[in-house]
């Protein structure tokens, strides 16, 4: 007789009462998982144990009729990851993205968490991972602000109206004490405005919404860019405030100037260090083109800003081994890419709390192993 083995299913709901929502608290953890990342106590995929994860694009055409075609944002996307320290535990994200499926009444993307032990590789939790994913992502920009806002930062700017905006402004205005106003920039104005009722309405703060990027840009101590790719985002110089912080959690670009001019801190340089390496594969042409802060990749290629190999990591600024804002008048560009150990750790979390709340359903994958 070999051993049982269960794992624990949490739907939406399950997740959103175990406290998946709990901004606040995932900033810590995500705090915590920074320093991780930095002391190198985590695994991530590929042969530099930094991978983002592995994509599935289809083909541009297919003669086959039922496969799917390449289009923006269309994707399915595995994600996988060993976080140390108190989580210990294997894991990873699975999702696929489809921009008309908000047609569909569903969100562009849908997303699942695996959970396993890390010692016998049996699953622990199969969860709903659209609120995770969100919410970590979100917060990673305000552990950024915890780190490397200017003291006395009074505006705000979020540039990009959509869900993963608004995950990013919920953890930003936690940490931001000190926080006025907000401006909410879109190509749509009504999306924008109605961005701006919201943050009112929630935080009683002044906001307004606009389509005008450089006003934006110009008014802001805190700029954080989660616009999706419908329209390239490439902002002057000249609009960046002295002692401003700008966060890319979407794609966007800034002057060269601005990079000579000012600090790069990334999300996890290593991860970068992967996908600067993806890129050198491509033809000439190719390269540089897709992806969040690839002009800065360009700049190291060419020689103009040190390598990646040398770039600071927030986890790094969080255990004091580099520096992060010297001076009140620095700027300074934080880069998040994403990565599956927010995931797997964040996840991990709220596995524990229902476990002690007793949510979720467990399910049965064997009494006893048929082949053993
Ligand atoms: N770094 C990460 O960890 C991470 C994780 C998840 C999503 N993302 C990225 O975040 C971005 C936003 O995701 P979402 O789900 O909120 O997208 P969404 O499509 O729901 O919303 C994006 C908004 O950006 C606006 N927009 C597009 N171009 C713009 C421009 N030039 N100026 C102003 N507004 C513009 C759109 O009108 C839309 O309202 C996506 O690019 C996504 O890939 C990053």
């Amino acid at each position: 007789m070999g051993k049982s083995t269960g794992f624990l299913y949490l739907n939406e709901e399950d997740m959103i009462k175990a406290g998946v929502l709990d901004v606040a608290h995932c900033i810590d953890v995500e705090e915590e998982l920074f320093g991780l990342l930095s002391k190198g106590d985590y695994v991530m995929g590929g042969d530099k144990h930094n991978a983002h994860g592995i994509a599935l694009k289809f083909p541009k055409e297919s003669p086959f009729p039922n496969m799917p075609i390449d289009a923006p944002d269309r994707r399915f996307m595995a994600m996988p990851a060993y976080v140390g320290g108190r989580f210990h535990v294997a894991g990873q994200k699975w999702y696929g993205s489809n921009i008309i499926n908000p047609q569909r009444g569903l969100p562009r993307s849908i997303l699942m968490v695996m959970l396993n032990d890390a010692d016998t590789c049996e699953p622990l939790a199969l969860m709903s991972a659209n609120l995770v994913s969100a919410v970590r992502t979100g917060c990673v920009p305000g552990v950024a602000t915890r780190y490397l806002a200017r003291k006395g930062a009074r505006v705000c700017s979020c540039i990009g109206a959509g869900p993963v905006s608004k995950a990013c402004f919920d953890a930003i205005v936690l940490e931001a004490k000190e926080l006025e106003e907000v401006i909410i920039c879109d190509l749509f104005i009504e999306k924008a405005e109605a961005f701006a009722k919201e943050v009112e309405e929630k935080y009683h703060l002044k906001a307004r919404g606009t389509t005008n990027l450089e006003e934006a840009i110009r008014a802001a101590d805190i700029i954080s860019v989660a616009a999706s790719s419908l329209k390239p985002i490439h902002l002057d110089n000249s609009w960046l405030k002295p002692g401003s912080l700008i966060m890319f959690t979407g794609r966007c670009n800034i002057d060269e100037d601005f990079y000579l001019s000012s600090k790069v801190i990334w999300d996890h340089a290593g991860m970068h260090e992967v996908y600067y390496d993806e890129h050198l594969l491509l033809p000439e042409n190719e390269r540089f083109i897709n992806g969040i802060g690839v002009e800065i990749y360009r700049m190291m290629y060419e020689g103009k800003l040190p390598p990646i190999t040398e770039a600071t990591s927030l986890g790094d600024v969080i255990n004091g081994t580099r520096a992060g804002r010297e001076s009140e008048e620095e700027r300074i560009c934080f880069v998040t890419g994403g990565l599956p150990v927010w995931d797997v750790g964040w996840s991990y979390e709220i596995y524990q709390n229902a476990l002690k709340l007793g949510l979720g359903q467990m399910l049965k994958l064997w009494d006893s192993p048929h082949l053993n």
